[in-house]
């Protein structure tokens, strides 16, 4: 599959590079600013959604700061979640007096985040907020505070910039809308 086609797959593209990358500076000059007196500043990004967001986020801050990454499951396959949420993965560094701000591509039920934050605040960080890149606002099952947000979408199923169904359309440099007929 040629990458510059847009796969058959996808209705249409959600969100283009440009508008991806505009985003991703200002929120990466809000961040820098909130924590310009700060220190201990460790970014932790969910695996494997998160790691090209974390990666532009990353590279647009402009104070020092510590890269680390957790793996959770929440789906088997396709777009059911059941809500059961699994540790496969934890971080290298201890996040204990740090201040830890989780990098999520994406906020659906909520559940991943909400166990992630529950964990976390467990082993005392000095502080916690949350970077998330798209919320579905109607999804949410839980209530789970969202410090610094890129999009709101409606309830679709996003595929690209690290976001995939069934592992696939991951390195898709847009974020595009999946087809229902794909997954209903
Ligand atoms: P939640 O626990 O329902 O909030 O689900 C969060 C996780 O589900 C995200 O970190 C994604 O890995 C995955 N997810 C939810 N919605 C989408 C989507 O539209 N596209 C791709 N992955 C999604
Ligand atoms: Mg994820």
């Amino acid at each position: 599959m040629a990458y510059r086609e847009i796969p058959a797959e996808i209705e249409r593209v959600f969100l283009d590079e440009e508008t991806i990358a505009a985003q991703v500076r200002r929120l990466a000059a809000r961040i820098s600013e909130d924590y310009a007196e700060i220190d201990n500043l460790i970014l932790v990004g969910v695996l494997k959604g998160a790691f090209i967001f974390l990666s532009d986020l990353s590279r647009n801050l402009t104070i020092p700061h510590e890269v680390d990454f957790i793996a959770l499951s929440s789906y088997n396959k396709g777009v059911v979640n059941t809500g059961a949420v699994r540790f496969i993965m934890d971080t290298r560094s201890s996040v204990t007096d740090r201040n830890v701000l989780v990098v999520e591509d994406i906020l659906d039920t909520g559940y991943t985040l909400d166990y992630l934050l529950r964990a976390f605040q467990a082993r005392n960080p000095a502080s916690l907020r949350t970077c998330v890149f798209i919320s579905k606002p109607d999804r949410h099952q839980v209530k789970v505070p969202i410090d610094y947000l890129g999009f709101e979408t409606p309830d679709e199923w996003l595929v690209g910039y690290g976001l995939d169904y069934a592992d696939r359309f991951r390195t898709l440099p847009y974020i595009g809308i999946l087809k229902r007929e794909v997954y209903a």
